[in-house]
């Protein structure tokens, strides 16, 4: 089954896999019955908490969603809600607004909250979130009334989405209760946040980030160059372990200690099923990295592991081509045993050739 997890003493658990329900209406068959199978699929793995927004499905998402709820009333109390706000689409439901914009006022964050709870058929979401930052937001009357939401039971904690850490830090620093997550986009293929302090910050302060389109919405699985590479060393280490790639990729994100809680989309109950968070084996610090490389498109097709004392390495950064193989060379830049060789396919056959001629070990090529 999936963990749970802590966002807040104050809060239910979360469970570490959250569903969204961005795409809740696209699919084949959108009505509650269905809807309910997918949530009911959720569950079966312990996925109990689901993301959504008040724009979703153009506004109707979180109808769809309650009105499966609605089947099966017991439901609320085994599941957590998360929702957003302060987008403002122009859409056919709004057709006097003329321009997408951000609406962090306190007028419309109440009106959001009411009409999600309205549209969810609850009386109070386990956790509101800022869907982006508003570049007009007065952080004091934004702090004063998400603190209001809380006190009044609307909702259970606020916290805030694709926002930077300063955006972050202004806005908590208008408010008594505290925010408990910042929902940002991190994937194998979309990382700035490992490095442009999004995950740092989180980390520093203790906050758990929520991942959303952990699976880069698909592209992970589809013809973009850098999904290409990743590809077959997902496909690898999934068959080592039993799962399927997409459990690996999630697997990735788990393994962060920033404690991230993917937030995942797909549509269909099966792949729910496969995505375990558990079953898989821990993602060591060095296969970490050997994934992350793998999306790099400034780093060669090649990959050396080395082993040192029972601990895998990578080879020097300086042995960047097959040229550089040689037994002498990675000895004296590593001083490691070398295990194991992984290349991508079209460097497949000169690696032969390196391995039989000069290394006379081709069992290495795995
Ligand atoms: N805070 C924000 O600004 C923000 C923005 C975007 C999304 N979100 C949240 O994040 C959630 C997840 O986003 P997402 O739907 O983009 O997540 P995702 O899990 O990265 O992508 C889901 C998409 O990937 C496809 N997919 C999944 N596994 C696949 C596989 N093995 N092979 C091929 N295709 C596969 C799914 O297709 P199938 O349906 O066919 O499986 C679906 O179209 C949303 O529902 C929403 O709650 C938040």
């Amino acid at each position: 089954m999936t963990p749970t997890i802590s966002l807040h003493a104050d809060l239910p658990a979360f469970s570490r896999l959250v569903y969204g329900a961005w795409r809740l209406n696209d699919g084949a068959d959108n009505t509650p019955q269905h809807a309910l199978r997918k949530i009911e699929a959720c569950l079966a793995q312990g996925i109990s908490t689901f993301d959504h927004a008040d724009i979703y499905g153009n506004y109707s998402c979180e109808t769809l969603f309650g009105q499966a709820l609605a089947l099966r009333p017991g439901l609320r109390q085994q599941i957590q809600l998360v929702s957003k706000c302060d987008i403002m689409l122009t859409t056919d439901k709004f057709p006097d607004r003329r321009v997408k914009y951000y609406d962090t006022s306190a007028f419309h964050i109440r009106a959001s909250v009411d009409n999600s709870l309205r549209r969810l058929g609850v009386e109070r979401l386990d956790l509101l979130l800022i869907h982006r930052p508003d570049p007009f937001m007065d952080a004091a009357a934004t702090g004063a009334c998400l603190d209001a939401l809380v006190k009044a039971g609307k909702i259970g904690a606020a916290g805030v989405s694709n926002f930077r850490p300063w955006d972050f830090a202004l806005l908590q620093s208008a408010m008594r209760t505290p925010l408990v997550t910042n929902q940002v986009e991190i994937s194998l293929l979309e990382r700035s946040s490992f490095l442009d302090g999004t995950l740092a910050h989180c980390q520093q302060h203790k906050i758990l980030p929520m991942a959303w389109s952990p699976l880069a919405g698909g592209r992970l699985f589809g013809a973009d160059e850098a999904a290409h590479r990743l590809q077959p060393l997902l496909a690898r280490v999934a068959a080592e372990q039993g799962v399927q790639p997409d459990a690996v990729a999630i697997a990735w994100l788990l393994a962060h200690p920033a404690n991230i809680l993917p937030v995942v989309g797909t549509n269909n109950p099966q792949r729910v099923a496969a995505l375990r968070a558990e079953g898989i084996d821990a993602l060591s610090a060095t296969a970490w990295g050997r994934i992350l490389g793998k999306g790099d498109a400034d780093k060669p097709p090649l990959y050396i592991i080395g082993e040192e004392g029972g601990v895998e390495v990578e080879a020097h950064p300086a042995i960047r081509r097959l040229a550089d193989l040689t037994p002498a060379r990675l000895g004296r830049e590593e001083g490691a045993c070398i295990s194991r060789i992984y290349v991508a396919p079209e460097d497949l056959s000169a690696a032969k050739v390196v391995l039989q001629r000069v290394w006379r070990q081709p069992s290495l090529l795995s």
